[in-house]
């Protein structure tokens, strides 16, 4: 095995911009870097840089850009692992924040991003019907009607809005708590357990409190948080076991594994992971569709006359924005990608954003190309792990778009979009509009 001298490496102002969350808020310059290291460093070795003194601390990693290499490692779930490392890349200061929480293990709570096989597919198994278009079909209703509530909050705007927090960070939110079946009035203390649990690096999105807190407060915040959810869900699943109903969470709380009915952090692990996983995603998918039609006024025009043409949108927005910008996973023997050899236990980033504009698979790959086809992106990953709630972002993002191309003539952009700062899921927090209604 080649030693890690010897590893190809990235000079460090490109280390630095694939680690920092500045960079990710700024949107070109970001694929310009992604563009510059996989035409040069398609497997490329990201050492942190506190020796130096010159950046944060973080265990090495590969960084993987191409799409063919993260296909393969995205299907190939016995050699590319999501144990033991952590599953998002996170700082050396949050891996043991994690362990220390947990009691060892690098993942902050056991769901199934978490698990490997055999495992991962016995608790994916538990909920992949419910997931399923034919099942969600029984839940289009109750979208649509979260949906129009939130047309109803854009058009009492009065022709100018922010369509961020007015309409795409709420509508998942709230479709996601519906069909976890968290009552309306329990909505705001999800949101803060989250993002107590979850906390991402933007100000302006975090409102946990925790931005300049000493890392034992954080621990003693988080372990709260977690024993909130405990509590909370404990509850819920009870009234569950009593009261079936067809929401996912009677799925959850009724459903046995090996003979045995899920225990209780389990459960929570289950609950956690789709309320994490199911609103900043939809949303930055959302509003970079909005973004796309916003600045193409005739094409908003032609969508509102032919319909046919919005899962084309939808689906292009998703690869356009790429919400989830990676995952990791870990070598579980010695292997290659793209030609580069990799060790058992090496940590690899699987980077979508690069994958998903790598212009070997996507002519012209910064435009946003209604028409594209075929479009196998990887915003959703690829393989067991492949994302759970796909039919159900579409759906979502369907539903909302008809509402509002039956009720809005035109927009306009009213000011600059800006994103989040992240590494993780990214995506536009202010998209200022102007509208009128039709
Ligand atoms: C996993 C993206 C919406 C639930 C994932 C993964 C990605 C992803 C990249 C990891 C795939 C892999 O490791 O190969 C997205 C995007 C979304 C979205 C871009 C919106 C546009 C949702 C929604 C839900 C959801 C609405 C459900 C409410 C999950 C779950 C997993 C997952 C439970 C873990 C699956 C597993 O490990 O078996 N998602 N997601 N996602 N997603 Fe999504």
């Amino acid at each position: 095995m080649m030693p890690t001298q010897d590893r190809p490496r990235l000079d460090p102002v490109t280390a630095r911009a694939v680690i920092d969350p500045q960079s990710y808020a700024e949107w070109d310059g970001l694929l310009d870097t992604f563009d510059h290291i996989r035409a040069t460093t398609p497997v490329a070795w990201v050492e942190p840089q506190e020796a130096a003194g010159e950046g944060p601390v973080h265990p090495p990693f590969w960084l993987v850009t191409r799409y063919d290499d993260v296909m393969r490692m995205s299907k190939d779930n016995a050699t590319f692992l999501n144990n033991p490392h952590s599953v998002v890349f996170s700082l050396t200061e949050g891996i043991e924040f994690a362990k220390a929480l947990t009691g060892g293990s690098e993942h902050m709570v056991a769901s199934l991003v978490t698990f490997d096989a055999p495992i991962h597919m016995k608790y994916r198994k538990l909920t992949q019907e419910w997931f399923m278009p034919k099942n969600l079909r029984g839940v289009e209703d109750e979208i649509r009607g979260i949906a129009h509530a939130a047309v109803d909050r854009l058009l009492a705007g009065g022709g100018e809005a922010d369509f961020v927090k007015t309409v795409s960070a709420p509508y998942p939110l709230h479709v996601v708590m519906q069909i976890l079946g968290v009552p309306e009035e329990d909505e705001p203390r999800m949101l803060t357990l989250t993002q107590q649990m979850f906390g991402g690096s933007d100000e302006d999105l975090n409102q946990s409190g925790m931005k300049d807190l000493p890392v034992e407060a954080i621990t003693q915040l988080v372990a709260g948080a977690v024993k909130d959810f405990e509590a909370y869900f404990a509850k819920l699943t009870a009234e569950r076991r009593a009261n079936p109903t067809a929401d996912v969470a009677s799925t959850i709380a009724n459903a046995v594994v090996d003979g045995e009915p899920l225990n209780d952090r389990d459960m929570m692990g289950y609950y956690i992971i789709l309320a994490a996983a199911g609103h900043d995603t939809t949303s930055a998918s959302t509003a970079g569709a909005m973004l796309a039609l916003a600045r193409d006024p005739a094409q908003w025009a032609r969508v509102r006359a032919d319909r046919s043409l919005l899962p084309g949108i939808v689906e292009e927005a998703i690869r356009w924005t790429t919400p989830v910008q990676h995952f990791m996973r870990t070598a579980a023997e010695d292997t290659e990608v793209g030609g580069q050899a990799i060790a058992k236990g090496d940590w690899l980033m699987m980077n979508y954003v690069a994958a998903n504009h790598d212009p070997a698979h996507f002519d012209d790959p910064r435009r946003f190309d209604a028409a594209r086809s075929p479009n196998r992106h990887l915003a959703f990953g690829a393989g067991a792990h492949q994302c759970l709630g796909l039919h159900l972002a579409r759906l979502e993002m369907r539903i909302l778009f008809e509402a509002l191309l039956d009720r809005i003539e035109t927009v306009d952009l009213a000011g600059e979009p800006a994103r989040s700062k992240s590494t993780f899921v990214g995506g536009l927090k202010t998209l200022p509009l102007r509208f009128t209604a039709a």
